[in-house]
C-alpha cells in the first residue's frame, strides 16, 4: 500500500486574526478593532510522565498546534457571551451570578472566571467567538485550552498575571467549578509551552524547564482511537483517591511522605500486605513513571532515541498493567505502531480509557505509521483512528 504523503497527517492549521475578527463582526456589528483580542490556547500531548502529576511528581508533556482561539471585543455590561463557530450555538452568563455548572462546555469559561475572581483578579465583559482544531473528549486538553483561552480573554489587565499562575487557577476552575480534580499538567503545558520542545514540570516545586526535542530525528505522531475520553470526572478522581490514600498508609511508617512522589519501592514492598494487591500496583506504576520521566529527560539529553522508544513502551505497559487505565484501542494502536519499522516507541497519552497515543518516529516512517494504523486499526477494534503529525509550539498568547 502506498503511504499518504505527508501532508495528510499534518493538522489543519486555525482560522487567522482577520478571519475570526471577521466571523467576530458578522455577529455582534461594529466593534473597535483596537480593543478586541485575539487569544490561542493550544491542546497538550503527554510525552511521558502519566498520572504522576496529582502525586507531586513529575510529567514532561508538550503544546500541540492544534489549538482553541477565542476572539473577543469587550463590553462594560459585565456578561460574557460566546458564540463557537463550529455548531453556531451561542451561550452565555453573568459575571456577577455565575452560578452552578450547568454540565456544558460554557462552564469551562464560567469556572475560568469564577476562579480568577475568586483570586481577586478583575475581569471584563465580552462578545466572542471561538474556533478550535482540537478534538474535545480526545485526551488532549481541550477544556485545559479553553480554559487559558477564557482567562486572557476576560482578564482586565491580563499583563498583571503570569503564565504559570494562571494556570492554577484554570486548574483551580476544573477542581472546584467542573468538579475533576485533575492536576496542573495540562494548564501547564498549555501556558507554558516552548516551540521544539517539551516542558519538564517537577509538580512539588513547580520548578520547570524547557527539554528540546530532536525533532530532526523524530516526528510526533498522534493517532486518535476513535473512542472518546470516558474517563469520566468519577474514574479519574476514584485513581487520584487511591494514590492519596496509599499515601497515607505508607506515611504512618515514613512521617517524611506527603505523596507518593516520596514513596520508594522498597516502602511500598514493605506496606503491600496493608495495601492490598490492586493499590500496590498503583503505587508501582507512579513510583516508577516518574524515574522514567528522568531516565526519559537523560535520554534526550544524550540523543539515544532508542532509549526514549523503550521508556515510552514501558510508560504504556506500567499503565495498562499497573495503573490500568488503558483500553483494548489503545493497545492495539501501541501494538500497530510499535511493529512499524522506523517507530521508536508509542504510548497512550492523557488520563486514558480512550483517547489518543503519541509515537516518537523517524520522520521519513511518519506515513507509513498514519498507513499501518488506517490499515490495521478497524478491522481489529471498528473504529476509525485519526492521525496527526503534530509540532510542539509556544503556550498560550495573543495573535497580534
Ligand atoms: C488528565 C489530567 C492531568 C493528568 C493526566 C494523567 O489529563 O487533567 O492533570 O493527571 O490526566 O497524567
Amino acid at each position: 500500500m502506498p503511504s499518504a504523503p505527508a501532508g495528510r497527517i499534518r493538522p489543519e492549521p486555525p482560522p487567522t486574526r482577520d478571519e475570526l475578527l471577521g466571523e467576530l463582526g458578522r455577529r455582534i456589528g461594529r466593534f473597535d478593532r483596537a480593543t478586541a483580542r485575539v487569544l490561542r490556547a493550544p491542546g497538550r500531548v503527554n510525552l511521558i510522565g502519566e498520572h504522576t502529576d496529582y502525586n507531586e511528581g513529575l510529567v514532561l508533556p508538550f503544546a500541540i498546534d492544534l489549538e482553541i482561539r477565542i476572539a473577543s471585543a469587550p463590553t462594560d455590561d459585565r456578561t460574557v457571551e460566546i458564540t463557537r463557530l463550529d455548531t453556531g450555538e451561542t451561550a452565555a452568563f453573568a459575571l456577577d451570578a455565575i452560578g452552578e455548572r450547568r454540565n456544558h462546555w460554557i462552564d469551562y469559561v464560567a469556572g475560568t472566571a469564577w476562579s480568577l475572581q475568586e483570586a481577586g483578579i478583575p475581569l471584563r465583559g465580552a462578545r466572542a467567538v471561538i474556533a478550535s482544531t482540537l478534538p474535545p473528549s480526545s485526551g488532549l486538553s481541550s477544556s485545559a485550552a479553553l480554559e487559558l483561552a477564557s482567562a486572557w480573554t476576560l482578564a482586565r489587565d491580563p499583563e498583571a498575571v503570569d503564565g504559570l499562575r494562571m494556570a492554577q487557577l484554570c486548574q483551580r476552575a476544573e477542581n472546584e467549578y467542573v468538579g475533576v480534580q485533575c492536576g496542573l499538567m495540562d494548564q501547564f503545558a498549555s501556558a507554558m509551552g516552548r516551540p521544539g520542545a517539551a516542558v519538564l514540570l517537577d509538580c512539588r516545586s513547580l520548578e520547570w524547564r524547557a527539554v528540546p526535542l530532536p525533532l530532526e530525528r523524530a516526528s510526533l505522531v498522534v493517532v486518535h482511537s476513535g473512542s472518546s475520553r470516558t474517563l469520566d470526572g468519577s474514574a479519574y478522581n476514584a485513581r487520584r483517591a487511591q494514590c492519596e490514600e496509599a499515601a497515607r498508609v505508607i506515611a504512618r511508617r515514613h512521617p517524611q511522605v506527603r505523596a507518593l512522589r516520596d514513596v520508594t519501592l522498597a516502602m511500598l514492598e514493605e506496606a503491600s500486605g496493608e495495601l492490598g494487591a490492586e493499590t500496590a500496583r498503583r503505587c508501582r506504576h507512579v513510583i516508577t513513571e516518574n524515574a522514567r520521566v528522568l531516565a526519559t529527560v537523560e535520554a534526550l539529553d544524550r540523543g539515544d532515541l532508542d532509549a526514549v522508544g523503550r521508556l515510552l513502551v514501558e510508560s504504556h505497559a506500567s499503565l495498562r498493567d499497573d495503573f490500568e487505565v488503558s483500553s483494548a484501542d489503545l493497545d492495539a494502536l501501541v501494538e500497530i505502531a510499535t511493529s512499524v519499522p522506523g517507530v521508536f516507541g508509542a504510548r497512550m497519552t492523557g488520563a486514558g480509557f480512550g483517547g489518543c497515543i503519541v509515537a516518537l518516529v523517524r520522520p521519513d516512517a511518519a506515513d507509513a505509521l498514519g498507513a499501518a494504523v488506517r490499515r490495521d486499526y478497524p478491522a481489529r477494534s471498528g473504529l476509525e483512528p485519526r492521525v496527526w503529525a503534530v509540532s510542539p509550539v509556544a503556550g498560550a498568547g495573543w495573535l497580534a
